[in-house]
């Protein structure tokens, strides 16, 4: 049993994170007796002068509505950083220098909130001994071995409350509407959101997709008498003999950032349909705010089942939701790929039955466009 867990959250924000911190806090010291300390802005409180508090159930008090994390988090490689500082350290004298400082705070293991990237760091934290839980955290629901992240309901209600209201204006201006969602690799918040939202056409890094099928999709929209169409487009979603598109190229310190696809397609689509084309990018609305009523339920389950598996001796273990419960998993399977949409699975199946298009060149294979 430890004496003192730490904990950090990483990567970008998601709804959930004040939830999970609540639940490992009150699961630790009232059923456990262990002391959490709270590591700010994810792993860089591990380093320099070090930025930690301990937090004790009044510290958590109402904090499982609230948006962000109260540890404040970064999602940019620091390790990175830090290894190329001038050339003069490497990646492990880095993590030396988090671990003593891990062994002068009195941190004996580690729950750590993050998606992939952040658990690879985690991961490397087990390796060299400090016993690590990780908690799937993204709004994109990419990770593997789990079948749900925490945040990614929440913006998936967002995302669909949004298209619900393109819907009534792009009916009123006659035009086609596009929403631009996150979803660098992994198309899922698109692709729930498209079938939730009853979207025309839902394109997804997955399905690479041909302007002209899509435009082809609209057309048959307007003959069939449907003078307004919606589209749901992933960051991340490529069209074929293009390049993605990036906000940002990133450099050395940055990476790239996606974003635009939409704005493109609004203008490529006018030129080629004819039809008046809006775009809307939703952006970081999808990741700020409340957690909705599932993704507080699962941050708690989350959360106290970390602390569980950590006092019950596991470790380099991430929690995941397997068919309903929750279970631990080995962090190197959670991390060794990310996971995408099966572009031949049921939930593509279903929204070609419905008649959503997904731009695919072979589209006609699959169904005739309402
Ligand atoms: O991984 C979560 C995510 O929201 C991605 O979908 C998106 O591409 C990225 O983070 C945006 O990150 P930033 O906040 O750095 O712009």
């Amino acid at each position: 049993m430890y004496g003192t867990i730490g904990i950090l959250t990483g990567g970008g924000d998601a709804p959930g994170l004040n939830a999970v911190i609540r639940a490992v806090v009150k699961t630790a010291t009232c059923e456990h007796g262990m002391r959490v300390i709270g590591i700010e802005d994810g792993f860089e409180g591990l380093l320099g002068a070090t930025k930690t508090r301990l937090l004790s159930p009044s510290e958590v008090r109402g904090l499982l509505p609230r948006g962000g994390t109260i540890l404040g988090t970064r999602n940019r490689g620091f390790f990175v950083e830090r290894a190329r500082d001038g050339g003069k350290r490497n990646v492990e004298s880095v993590y030396e220098e988090a671990m003593s400082n891990m062994k002068v705070l009195g941190i004996d293991a580690l729950v750590v909130l993050g998606g992939e990237g952040t658990l690879t760091i985690a991961n490397e934290f087990d390796k060299r001994g400090i016993p690590v839980c990780g908690v799937p955290k993204t709004i994109d629901n990419d990770l593997a071995c789990t079948e749900l992240t925490f945040g990614f309901v929440t913006a998936l209600d967002i995302a669909t409350e949004a298209l619900d209201r393109l819907h009534t204006t792009a009916e009123s201006h006659d035009r086609v509407m596009i929403l631009e969602v996150m979803g660098r690799h992994a198309g899922w918040i698109a692709l729930h959101c498209g079938i939730a939202g009853g979207a025309d056409v839902i394109l997804i890094p997955e399905i690479p997709f041909s302007l002209e099928t899509v435009a082809e999709k609209i057309r048959a929209r307007d003959r069939a008498g449907s003078n307004f169409s919606i589209i749901v487009v992933a960051e991340g979603a490529l069209e074929i003999g293009h390049d993605l598109v990036y906000q940002d190229q990133g450099d050395e310190q940055h990476a790239p950032r996606l974003g635009g696809i939409g704005h493109h397609l609004q203008r490529d689509l006018e030129q080629v349909t004819g039809r008046e084309t809006r775009c809307v990018i939703l952006g970081h609305l999808q990741r700020g705010g409340r957690p909705n009523a599932f993704d507080r339920m699962l941050a708690t389950n989350f959360g106290s089942c970390a602390v569980r598996a950590l006092a019950n001796g596991e470790h380099g273990v991430m929690v995941a939701l397997q068919a309903g419960d929750v279970v631990s998993v080995p962090l190197t399977d959670a991390i060794k790929n990310i996971k995408t949409v099966p572009p031949e699975g049921q939930l593509v199946r279903t929204a070609r039955d419905t008649g959503i298009s997904f731009g695919a060149p072979d589209e006609a294979n699959y169904h005739k466009p309402l």
